[in-house]
């Protein structure tokens, strides 16, 4: 399993299946089967893999820790970055599709509608994240501080969730099974904090901090 992780292969395979649901979209668009509203389907695809990249990006810490698999951090990066491209596809379909690069129409819609107020937000958090996830920026902003502003997509994920519990008029069971998901990675991440402190209170030793994602990749 750890030479499949290791292997170059595996990375590039990884980076040909996260290009998958892209794939499948332009598929459907030259075969004219983008459904009789193709805004709102190109809007649900693009946020949904958006959300679904997030929350694979944030199970890559807890499993790889739980299977002991180390080497899976070689593909957090990656598939952080595929969130934030997706993320930038959803965006791009609303400003173009829905919005027809109205700004001041959009500008409304960030202040009237909550659902959009709140999904601009995650948006935006994202922003600063892919632009500092190279090693240059881990280097320049220093591993313990890099983690603290990577904390942030705890903060889309939630704010993704929200975003699509709000936006649902009566079915609300796919955004509650997304926040399922978001509440036992939190609550993951929690426990090991509270682990790693009482470890340090008890055995008086500073804890060596997470790995970020381009040291060991
Ligand atoms: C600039 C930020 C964003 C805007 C303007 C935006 C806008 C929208 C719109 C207009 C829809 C379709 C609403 C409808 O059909 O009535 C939608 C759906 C959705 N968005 Fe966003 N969104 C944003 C950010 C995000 C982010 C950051 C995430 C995830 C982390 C996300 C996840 C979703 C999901 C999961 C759906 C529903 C998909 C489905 O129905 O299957 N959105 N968004």
């Amino acid at each position: 399993m750890q030479k499949i992780l290791t292997s170059k292969w595996t990375k590039g395979a990884v980076f040909c299946v996260c290009l998958i649901p892209l794939a499948l979209l332009i598929w459907r668009g030259f075969q004219n089967d983008l459904t009789a509203n193709p805004t709102q389907f190109l809007e649900h695809r693009t946020g949904d893999w958006t959300l679904r990249f997030v929350i694979i990006t944030l199970s890559i810490t807890p499993l790889r820790k739980i299977l002991r698999l180390p080497q899976m951090i070689r593909f957090r990066r990656m598939l952080g970055l595929f969130a934030f491209f997706y993320g930038c596809m959803h965006f791009t379909c609303w400003i173009w599709f829905d919005k027809f690069f109205s700004w001041p129409d959009m500008w409304a819609d960030v202040h009237k509608r909550p659902f959009i107020t709140i999904g601009f937000t995650g948006f935006v958090l994202m922003v600063p994240l892919a632009i500092t996830s190279t090693a240059g920026w881990i280097r320049r902003l220093g591993g313990k501080r890099w983690q603290v502003l990577h904390r942030a997509i705890y903060v889309t994920a939630v704010a993704g969730v929200v975003h699509y519990y709000w936006l649902v008029k009566s079915d609300v069971r796919k955004p509650i099974e997304y926040g399922v998901l978001v509440a036992i990675l939190l609550a993951w991440r929690f426990g090991d904090w509270v682990t790693g402190r009482r470890k340090q209170i008890a055995g008086g030793h500073v804890r060596r901090p997470e790995p970020t994602t381009a040291e060991s990749a």
